[in-house]
This record gives C-alpha cells, sequence and structure tokens, in this order.
C-alpha cells in the first residue's frame, strides 16, 4: 500500500534565535536553539506532522525559504524583522499559505517598537510570550489546522 504523504511544517527562527541560551536570558529563557530543537521534533513526531526547521540571520535567506513554498504550514518566529521587514510580510502574502507567527517574549509588553508588526495580519494567529510553549501550541495549532482543512 502507498504511504500517505504527511502535513509538512516548516518553523522559519530569524535573526539572532541562534544565540538563544546565551542572548538576554531575562527575556528569552536559558534553552538553546538546539534544547528547542529537540523538543519540537518530538512533539511533531507525536502529532505525525512531517517537520523542518531553518534559522537564518538573513532577510534574503527568510524570503527564499518562505516562497520556496515546500510546506503546508509554516511557524514563523521573525525575530527582528517582525517590526521592519517588508520583504517577508510581501513573502507571505505572496505564497498565500497558512502561518502562525511566534514570538518568545511578549512584544506587547516591551519597548514602543516592537509592538508593531509587519507579519500579523498576514498570518492566522499570533503566539507572544509564553516562551518555548509558544512554539508547542503553535504546532498544535498547525496539526489541528491541517487535519480541520482534511475534515
Ligand atoms: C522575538 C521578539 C523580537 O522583538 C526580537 O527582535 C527577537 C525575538 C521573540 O521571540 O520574542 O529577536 O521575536
Amino acid at each position: 500500500m502507498k504511504k500517505k504523504k504527511k502535513n509538512k511544517v516548516l518553523i522559519i527562527h530569524g535573526p539572532n534565535l541562534h544565540l538563544l541560551g546565551k542572548r538576554e536570558t531575562g527575556i528569552y529563557g536559558k534553552f538553546t536553539l538546539k534544547a528547542l530543537e529537540k523538543i519540537l521534533q518530538v512533539k511533531a513526531k507525536e502529532l505525525k506532522l512531517d517537520y523542518e526547521s531553518f534559522q537564518s540571520n538573513s532577510e534574503g535567506e527568510i524570503v527564499d525559504k518562505i516562497t520556496k513554498n515546500e510546506y503546508d504550514f509554516l511557524i514563523i518566529n521573525p525575530a527582528a524583522y517582525t517590526h521592519t521587514s517588508v520583504a517577508i510580510r510581501d513573502a507571505l502574502l505572496g505564497v498565500q499559505k497558512p502561518a502562525i507567527e511566534v514570538h518568545i517574549s511578549n512584544i506587547y509588553r516591551r519597548e514602543d517598537f516592537r509592538r508593531k508588526s509587519l507579519v500579523s495580519d498576514t498570518v492566522i494567529g499570533v503566539i507572544s510570550g509564553l516562551g518555548k510553549y509558544s512554539y508547542l501550541l503553535a504546532l498544535d495549532a498547525a496539526s489541528f489546522f491541517l487535519r480541520e482543512k482534511k475534515n
């Protein structure tokens, strides 16, 4: 029997998230990107999702990854580009794939410039301020929406 194709979720981690564990730990926590990835991979397996993750500090590379369009659902923490990148916004609008914006910190509790996201109105929803749990919730939601689409 032919194996049914799994639902592919792509997680994009934006600039400076490779520094997790060392970077402003009072805000972002002490967990590393590697540790976060491990947890997310286990969770994706439980949810029977096909999973890929990508970290880049480069706006152009993130645009390329989004517009390659090789996924069914996108979870993205655009990090600092959340607040500045028309290019990432346009890429998300261009591919029209279901997506969730994720932040480790609560961007609405921080400096004024972080309260504005150029991404939020292009995605299904935003999860902000729950630490690594923001990503776990996003994976749950991705699984829910992918299943719902099939029914
Ligand atoms: C962040 C919030 C952004 O304002 C910041 O530039 C980041 C991380 C978060 O996950 O809380 O790099 O996206």
